[in-house]
């Protein structure tokens, strides 16, 4: 019989201590230490903690195997079964939609949508005849009631369980045994196990591990609502996202209307597919076509203002990107970006200077992608020069044009991937020039060649050796001496 025992768990990152110290051996944080008793009979069943000497259950990946090796060949070979959610963006994220006993966490800023979307999930299996549990741990049943009265989806059938204590959420699960389960927020909830307060991180591993093994036991697709921290991860270990099949994040500006979900872990899909919403009178709509919602408030003849055909999985996007560059009224300069990456940024910043001979390092910069959109590839390098240098010459960008490219340290323009794709996009939302790499050029022969019609063979195409090309074939031979 183990005797109760004494750890020191960090809040941040789950690493356990048998003393306390101030500062967590594991991630380096201050004060993020929490005392744990354990003791003989609350035994942690899924802490995964060596010292605890039980290695039963992890996470719930016992599944119906008796765990005995088996050889490749041997395993039936069964095509993930998906139930789509009718939400068709949020199925493209997931992959095609949600896996029996598959867990999802769903972080995001407190009121990016993160309950609209799950309530609108429920409504839509309920809706459909299939049964979805709502676990509601933070609102009330009136305040449910009033959500879904506003976003219009009575979900008259769905099951609402406002509870915080695990054991009774299980009970019911294994009750009902729902199609859908739904947990808001996997913070709220306690195991009575533990002493350790809501949210800390041995409830957290816990509350998650019961869960995990419930819904892969009855497959049940789960998706876990988690609160992000001040950082940006969700609250919590990182062990959380070891824990589940698939991580969702849900991104937006709390000032504009667009949301953008994105995988940042799937076990059954890629992660680089995004879903486009917008935050209506009436809940979450889908957008369907994002490039045309992006573009919507685009000045015309404005400088300093690029549109840049961009990829986010498989999917082109055309996003405005903003330059202003003004002279530094004191201090040294500034370079503030909303969007993109601000060392990437200050690097374009000074290949600019170098290769153009236009001083732009000695001026404060702003960088905004419109939209609230994130840029995270190095294509956008061309078009984000673009419209710095359209402010600093204070010349337009010709409205029709797109630009796109990755730009070197010598501030040649480099080859990208999938530029056919984003061509294509560009022309069907009417542009009919585009500034591209010289080196795409082939990819686009090789089309014709191959008797099919490229993109843009009514318009104008610039191809792009090097940063001075396009700079003078869009502001004018002049400006560059
Ligand atoms: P919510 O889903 O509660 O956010 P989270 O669960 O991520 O904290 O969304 C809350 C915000 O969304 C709130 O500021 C109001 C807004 N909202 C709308 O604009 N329209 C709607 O139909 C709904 C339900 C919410
Ligand atoms: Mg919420």
């Amino acid at each position: 019989m183990a005797k109760p025992t004494t750890v020191y768990v960090c809040d941040d990152c789950g690493h356990e201590h048998p003393k306390w110290q101030g500062r967590c051996g594991g991630c380096g944080n201050w004060n993020a230490l929490r005392e744990e008793v354990r003791g003989d009979d609350d035994e942690p069943s899924s802490s995964g903690s060596p010292s605890s000497g039980d290695g039963g259950s992890r996470a719930g990946y016992g599944e119906a195997d008796d765990g005995s090796p088996v050889k490749m060949g041997d395993i039936e070979g069964s095509e993930t079964q998906r139930e789509t959610t009718d939400i068709s963006e949020l199925d493209r994220v997931l992959g095609g939609g949600l896996v029996p006993g598959g867990v999802v966490l769903l972080g995001g800023d407190p009121g990016i949508g993160k309950s609209t979307l799950c309530l609108q999930l429920g409504a839509q299996f309920a809706d459909g005849g299939r049964e979805a549990l709502y676990v509601a741990g933070e609102e009330s049943r009136s305040q449910l009631k009033l959500r879904a009265e506003r976003i219009e989806a009575p979900a008259d059938e769905m099951w609402v369980l406002c509870e915080t204590n695990l054991e009774r959420v299980e009970q019911f699960v294994r009750d009902r045994e729902p199609d859908l389960l739904v947990i808001d927020s996997i913070q709220t909830l306690t195991s009575e196990e533990f002493s350790s307060a809501p949210g800390s991180v041995v409830q957290l591993r816990e509350v998650t591990g019961a869960l995990t093994q419930v819904a892969k036991g009855l497959q049940i697709p789960t998706v876990l609502i988690g609160h992000v921290t001040k950082e940006g991860a969700i609250a919590g270990p990182k062990v959380l996202e070891h824990m589940v099949d698939t991580v969702l994040y849900f991104e937006g500006r709390s000032d504009l209307d667009h949301r953008v979900l994105r995988a940042v872990k799937n076990r059954y899909g890629s992660t680089d597919e995004i879903g486009v919403f917008e935050m209506s009178r009436r809940g979450l709509e889908e957008v369907v076509n994002p490039s045309a919602t992006f573009l919507e408030e685009r000045p015309s003849d404005a400088s300093g203002s690029a549109v840049v055909p961009i990829v986010e999985g498989t999917r082109p996007l055309l996003v405005e990107v903003q330059g202003l560059v003004s002279p530094t009224e004191y201090g040294p300069p500034r370079v503030t970006t909303v969007g993109v990456e601000q060392n990437r940024v200050t690097l374009l910043l000074n290949i600019i200077e170098k290769r153009t001979g236009l001083e732009v390092t000695g001026h404060d910069v702003f960088v905004n992608v419109a939209g609230g959109m994130r840029i995270g590839e190095p294509a956008a390098d061309l078009g984000i020069m673009t419209a710095i240098i359209s402010s600093y010459v204070d010349r337009a960008v010709p409205d029709q044009a797109v630009v796109f490219g990755e730009v070197g340290l010598t501030g040649e323009v480099r080859t990208v991937s999938r530029a056919v794709p984003r061509l294509m996009e560009a022309e069907n939302l009417g542009f009919d020039r585009a500034v591209l790499p010289k080196g795409n050029a082939d990819e686009l022969a090789d089309l014709q060649d191959g008797g099919e019609t490229p993109p843009f063979a009514d318009g104008q195409l610039d191809f792009a050796r090097n940063l001075a090309d396009p700079i003078r074939a869009l502001f004018g031979k002049d400006v560059l001496t």
